[in-house]
């Protein structure tokens, strides 16, 4: 099997994070002796700035040779008034589209070490294990027509679509029982089945997909209204969530919210193959970029991942996670997950403390 990686470092914090990962993928692939290789390329606002596009034919060859991804993050005010269906974010996703990764996995796990960072009472997120499964390809981000019009008097207007193909629906179902076969055997769908069409499609889709080849799994359905309220309320009430691109877009950020800190928070998107592309959940954060204070650990963890889902070495991924893990005992923080008592460390000393933790 060939190990070819890319690396996309992307813009905002994104270079120095994936710098401070790429150590830790160089340290755990010389002692688990992996054989994987790494080249970068370039994604997001670096890429038009270079080529003039956010997903440029450059990039899109070396992705499709790759056989995994490491993205760090893309977008920032420099690139916001550009014309939109070139802004940095539609490079995301079009590399998400192109490449087919419709399952995006987002787990929102809560180190007992960070149960004080969260804003809810430990009581309630301490040992919290979620696992959002997110369609990541369909849904109202990529559905047709879209745009801003004029209407005949004059007024603008905003329009998006979102549509779901039966056998899309199923493919993301399968995963999400899959997923909950390995966990807790549960799974929650979220919907909005009560107004929106597309979803009431969605809705009958799971259930007939967890009916026919999923009997074992425990199958609930929510509104996703309710969804955002119960995961401040109870989050330990959900083992896996599937739901939509937007909603799963929205409750993944409030998942991770839950955790402490969204720096936390690894994903992985996968297709059909087990290709995938590995990030963060959080974003470029222009505001903190390039001065040393941005959380690598969600990049780390998601180093983890790849190593897992795509070259299935577990081993190597549980180190990683478990030096992760090591550094918080020590007290190490950067500063969004800094709570008194604690020792508050830059982007490179957090990237390095890891590395030596391995
Ligand atoms: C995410 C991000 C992206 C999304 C943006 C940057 C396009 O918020 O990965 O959650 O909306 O999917
Ligand atoms: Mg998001």
């Amino acid at each position: 099997m060939s190990k070819q990686i890319l690396i996309l470092a992307g813009d905002g914090i994104g270079p120095e994070i994936v710098k401070v990962a790429e150590t830790v993928l160089a340290q755990v692939n010389q002692k688990f002796d992996l054989g994987l290789t790494w080249q970068h390329g370039l994604l997001g606002g670096a890429a038009i700035d270079a080529h003039g596009s956010p997903y440029p034919e450059v990039t899109s060859q070396q992705a499709q040779a790759a056989d995994a991804i490491l993205l760090g993050a893309v977008g920032g005010p420099k690139w916001d008034t550009i014309e939109r269906s070139i802004r940095p974010e539609r490079g995301l996703l079009k590399i998400r589209s192109e490449l087919n990764l419709f399952a995006n996995l987002r787990p929102a796990i809560l180190y007992p070490q960070l149960a004080d960072a969260s804003s809810l009472k430990p009581e309630v997120v301490s040992g919290l294990d979620i696992l959002i499964v997110r369609e990541l390809t369909g849904g109202i981000y990529f559905g047709q027509p879209r745009g801003i019009r004029e209407l005949e008097n004059g007024e603008k207007q905003g329009y998006n679509t979102d549509v779901y193909a039966e056998s899309e629906i199923k493919r993301i179902a399968k995963v999400a029982f899959e997923m909950a076969q390995l966990r807790g055997g549960k799974v929650c769908s979220v919907d909005k089945a009560n107004v929106l069409e597309v979803t009431e499609l969605w809705k009958q889709t799971v259930t007939q997909v967890q009916k026919d080849n999923y009997p074992e799994i425990n199958l609930s359905h929510m509104y996703v209204d309710n969804a955002a309220m119960q995961l401040v309320r109870a989050p330990k009430q959900f083992d896996v969530i599937v739901t939509g691109n937007l909603f799963g877009d929205i409750l993944s950020d409030e998942a991770a919210m839950l955790t402490g800190s969204i720096g936390m928070l690894p994903s992985a998107s996968l297709d059909e193959q087990g290709k995938g592309m590995y990030e963060p959940c959080h974003g470029s954060a222009p505001d903190i970029a390039g001065q040393d204070v941005a959380n690598p650990l969600a990049t780390i963890l998601s180093v983890a991942m790849m190593l897992r889902y795509t070259f299935r070495e577990e081993a190597a991924a549980v180190a990683i996670e478990q030096a992760v893990g090591n550094v918080l005992d020590q007290g190490l923080r950067t500063a969004d997950i800094m709570s008194e008592g604690m020792t508050k460390v830059g982007t490179r000393a957090m990237g390095q403390a890891v590395v030596n933790a391995l």
